[in-house]
């Protein structure tokens, strides 16, 4: 492909796109299709001559679209947003045209240092503790997903906890992570990828009324695995857990880590980005005692999937943990030690220039920009909340600090996942579930880029509709 086609067919490109996202609110949510259909309408293998983009495009129309679940629809309302923007979209077109390699900081110097220097600006933006940014011994890295964060916080916690000799001696089975019983289950995956085995984790009590892990807890479970010779190791706390968005206290977590010498790392993969609003910022009271911290952009940030901003507090203890260094990647700016070779603060090698989709987004929203953004889905989740408390046969099921609203139909859970299944099946909006407390539970997440007052609107009059339509009030005259 020459630069000239590539001009014309990036155009159609970008058309494309543009014209599905003005044509979304008219699709479906989710495919309507069932399970193989994609498949079978795909051909059974690649062209034997090269065809034109266009031929693609048709084929994006009538076989790809209908298949997907449109995860930017104004009326999707599943797990947790994963925005993206035009501006997120540009600066990954650049970042792909560029097809930079950014692993150290000589194969890319620009990819480097605009990354080092934007994690300070998001550090900033989200007021983080001053020991996460750049100018002192932390920093910041962008990983693919907070799962990946998570793992690499493991990994660093658990070469703190060998005394720095993790490297050489590999895994102890006695080492021991903590998190709530309503952490992400990339805790757990990471504790086994890291050679920790389930056994390795404790989940922890959290309160029945918040859902937030119980200090107490905490400390009776560390107390009592040092007592059997086991050591604590890194203790997971969540900002906005993924069920509920329950907020773990750090204010009272944190002086049990430090008095124990366990490494904390703040999970905020959603909420974080509430942060960039000050009056959303009471998730993050007790920050400065973490050891890491990381949130998803990609989340609800308007910036497209792959991008976890992650901070930690000693960067060296960091690249001491995870650094390799063969022959063939020595070089004079690592060797002078001036300079941050990313490929140390992640697991794979290699890396894509993500730091430009951030930027483009940064730099088109600007902060108000972002803030109208979180603050618009924390107004419509507040509204919705509103039209589920005024009806009597709903209940809200915890609090909704955050644009996720959790909520059910009164009574057994039958009705509930039979109300769910109904409105999903509409095709005009998509909601899923959790179980809190054991009972089923229905999760409204507001923060696609597209909704608004109407589409939130419209989903509870569908919810309220089917509830109705599933469980008829009594009639008068019996
Ligand atoms: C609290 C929490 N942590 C981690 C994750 C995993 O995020 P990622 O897909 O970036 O790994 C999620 C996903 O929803 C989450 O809610």
């Amino acid at each position: 492909m020459t630069p000239e086609e590539f001009r014309r067919a990036g155009y159609a490109v970008v058309d494309w796109i543009a014209d599905y996202w003005a044509t979304l609110p008219q699709r479906p949510v989710t495919s309507q299709d069932p399970p193989g259909t994609v498949a079978a309408g795909l051909s059974a293998g690649p062209p034997a001559r090269g065809e034109p983009v266009e031929a693609v495009l048709a084929d994006l129309d009538k076989l790809v679209a209908p298949g997907l679940t449109h995860w930017q629809h104004p009326g999707f309302f599943g797990y947790f947003p994963a925005n993206t923007s035009g501006p997120s979209v540009l600066g990954d077109l650049v970042s792909a045209g560029l097809g930079v390699q950014g692993m150290l900081w000589a194969t890319g110097p620009a990819c480097t240092e605009l990354e080092t220097v934007l994690l300070d600006w998001l550090a900033d933006l989200l007021d983080l503790p001053a020991r996460f940014r750049s100018t002192g011994r932390g920093g910041g890295v962008i990983q693919d997903s907070a799962s990946s964060a998570t793992l690499v916080a493991t990994l660093v916690a658990l070469h703190r906890a060998a005394g720095g000799r993790w490297r050489q001696a590999g895994v102890d089975r006695r080492y021991r992570v903590y998190a709530s019983t309503e952490a992400h289950s990339s805790v757990e995956k990471a504790a086994r990828i890291a050679g920790l085995g389930a056994e390795g984790v404790r989940l922890i009590e959290v309160d029945p009324a918040t859902r937030a892990m119980s200090p107490a807890a905490l400390r009776a479970a560390i107390e009592a695995d040092r007592a059997a010779g086991l050591v604590p190791a890194l203790v997971v706390a969540t900002v906005g857990t993924t069920s509920t968005t329950a907020v773990d206290p750090l204010p009272e977590l944190g002086p049990i880590c430090a008095e124990h010498g366990v490494f904390l790392h703040v999970d905020a993969a959603y909420a974080g980005a509430a942060a960039v609003c000050p009056e959303l910022r009471f998730g993050h009271a007790g920050l400065e005692y973490a050891d890491s911290y990381c949130f998803d952009p990609h989340k609800w940030l308007l910036t497209g999937f792959d991008c976890d901003a992650f901070w930690v507090a000693d960067a060296g203890e960091l690249v001491e943990a995870l650094t390799v260094l063969p022959e063939y990647l020595r070089n004079a700016a690592t060797e002078s030690g001036a300079v941050i070779d990313y490929r140390d603060w992640q697991v794979p090698l290699g890396r894509r220039f993500r730091a430009l989709k951030l930027w483009f987004v940064l730099r088109w929203y600007g902060v108000e920009g972002l803030r109208e953004h979180i603050r618009g889905g924390v107004a419509l989740a507040a509204g919705f909340a509103d039209r589920v408390r005024a009806d009597e046969r709903f209940e809200l099921v915890a609090d909704h600090p955050y644009a996720l609203v959790c909520f059910r139909l009164r009574g057994p859970d039958g009705p509930n996942e039979r109300l769910l299944a109904a409105v999903n099946a509409t095709g005009r909006i998509y909601l899923t579930h959790t179980r809190v407390a054991g009972r089923h539970t229905l999760r409204l997440a507001v923060g696609a880029p597209q909704t608004t007052q109407a589409h939130v609107d419209e989903a509870w009059q569908l919810i309220s509709h089917t509830a109705t339509t599933l469980s008829p009030p009594p009639s008068r005259r019996s």
